[in-house]
C-alpha cells in the first residue's frame, strides 16, 4: 500500500489544469468520495491492526496533499480566466470615425469668410416663395418671355381650380435681395446664400436643385468699378492670386447694365480643357447695377441710391475648387466620394 501511495502522491504533484473541465476530472478521480483516495481508505478497513497504525498515518498525509492540490488548482484555473476578461489598458485605442461636412458646405464656408471680410452680412429667406419677391419686384414683366429662363416649380394653390399659380419653389435667392430691400434701409451690404430649384432634366451638368450664393451692395455713390473691385478680390481669394478676371455683357430684368463673369480655367490654367469647353475661361457668376425698378419696387429712390448685385453657384465654384465633374455626385451621398473631403485625416 505504502508504494500505491508513493505513486499516487507523485501522480498529484505533476497533475495540471488549464480550465475548469481539467479540475473536476481530478476532483473525481482523486478527492471525491468514490475518487482513488476514497477507495484506499476502504483498503485500509480491512488491514490487520498493527499494519493500520503507519498506513493509515501515510494515507491522511495522502489525502491532505490532494486536498490541498485541488483548492491550488482551483485558484489557479479562477485567476486564469479572470485576467483574460480583463481590460488590456496597454492596447491602442480604436478611434471613433467621425463625419466631415459635405463639399458644397466647405465651399459655402469659404464664400461666407470671403465676403465677411469685406464687411458683407449673411442673409436668409424662403425657398417657398410667391410670384413677387421671385419676379416681378426683381423687374420680370407678367407673360414676359424673361420668366422662361428660368424653368419653375410651381405649388398647386389647393381648392382654387384655375386660379393664377403664385406659389413657387424660388428659382434663385434673389427673393432674399427684395425682402432685405423692403425690410431695411441702406446702406445694405449683404450675401444670401441657399438652395434654389429649376425643373431641368438631371445630367451631369443640371440638376432640378442646386446651391447660390447672391451678394447685394446698396449704398449712395456704388459704382460698377465697385462690382468688378469685389469680384476681383473674391477670385483671388478663391482661386489665387494669379486668375484674371473677365467680363462679358448679358442680361438680366433686375439689373442693368448686366455681365456675365468668367475667370481663368483653373483646371488647363487657360490652355482649353473639357470644363471650359476648350476657351480657357469659365463662368462664375452673373453680376450688374441694379435695376431703378427694382430699388422702387422696393421703396428706395434711384436718384439717391445705387447698388450691384451678383450671384454665383455654389456648385460651380466647388467644382473648380475640387475638380468635381459631375452635378449629382453632390446629392447621391456615396460615402466614397463625401470621405474625400474629410480634413480630420480620421476615416
Ligand atoms: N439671379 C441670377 C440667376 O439666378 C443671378 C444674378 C444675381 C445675376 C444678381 C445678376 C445679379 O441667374
Amino acid at each position: 500500500m505504502e508504494e500505491r501511495i508513493q505513486t499516487l502522491l507523485q501522480e498529484i504533484n505533476a497533475y495540471n489544469a488549464t480550465d475548469k473541465a481539467g479540475v473536476e476530472a481530478y476532483r473525481l478521480r482523486y478527492t471525491s468520495k468514490k475518487g482513488v483516495v476514497g477507495e484506499l481508505f476502504e483498503e485500509l478497513k480491512q488491514m490487520p491492526v498493527e499494519q493500520k497504525k503507519t498506513a493509515g498515518k501515510i494515507l491522511n498525509e495522502l489525502k491532505q496533499a490532494a486536498e490541498a492540490k485541488l483548492s491550488a488548482l482551483q485558484e489557479q484555473v479562477e485567476t486564469s480566466t479572470a485576467s483574460a476578461n480583463a481590460l488590456d489598458l496597454t492596447l491602442p485605442p480604436v478611434p471613433n470615425t467621425t463625419g466631415n461636412l459635405h463639399p458644397l458646405t466647405l465651399t459655402r464656408y469659404r464664400i461666407i469668410e470671403i465676403f465677411e471680410r469685406l464687411g458683407f452680412n449673411v442673409a436668409d429667406g424662403p425657398e417657398i416663395e410667391d410670384d413677387w419677391h421671385n419676379f416681378s419686384a426683381l423687374n420680370f414683366p407678367e407673360n414676359h418671355p424673361a420668366r422662361e429662363m428660368q424653368d419653375t416649380f410651381f405649388i398647386e394653390k389647393k381648392g382654387v381650380a384655375g386660379a393664377p399659380q403664385d406659389v413657387l419653389l424660388r428659382t434663385h435667392t434673389s427673393n432674399v435681395q427684395i425682402r432685405l430691400m423692403k425690410s431695411q434701409k441702406p446702406p445694405i451690404r449683404a450675401i444670401m446664400p441657399g438652395r434654389v430649384y429649376r425643373n431641368e432634366a438631371i445630367s451631369a451638368r443640371a440638376h432640378c436643385f442646386f446651391h447660390q450664393v447672391e451678394g447685394l451692395y446698396v449704398d449712395k455713390n456704388v459704382s460698377f468699378a465697385d462690382l468688378k473691385q469685389t469680384i476681383f478680390h473674391f477670385a483671388k481669394e478663391m482661386y489665387g492670386k494669379d486668375v484674371k478676371l473677365r467680363l462679358r455683357p448679358s442680361f438680366f430684368p433686375f439689373t442693368e447694365p448686366s455681365a456675365e463673369i468668367d475667370v481663368t480655367c483653373l483646371i488647363c490654367k487657360g490652355e482649353g480643357c473639357v470644363v471650359c469647353k476648350r476657351s480657357g475661361w469659365v463662368e462664375i457668376a452673373g453680376a450688374g447695377m441694379v435695376h431703378p425698378n427694382v430699388l422702387r419696387n422696393c421703396g428706395i429712390d434711384p436718384e439717391e441710391y445705387t447698388g450691384f448685385a451678383f450671384g454665383m453657384g455654389i456648385e460651380r465654384v466647388t467644382q473648380l475648387r475640387y475638380r468635381v465633374n459631375d452635378l449629382r455626385l453632390y446629392s447621391e451621398n456615396d460615402i466614397r466620394f463625401l470621405k474625400q473631403f474629410n480634413t480630420s485625416g480620421i476615416a
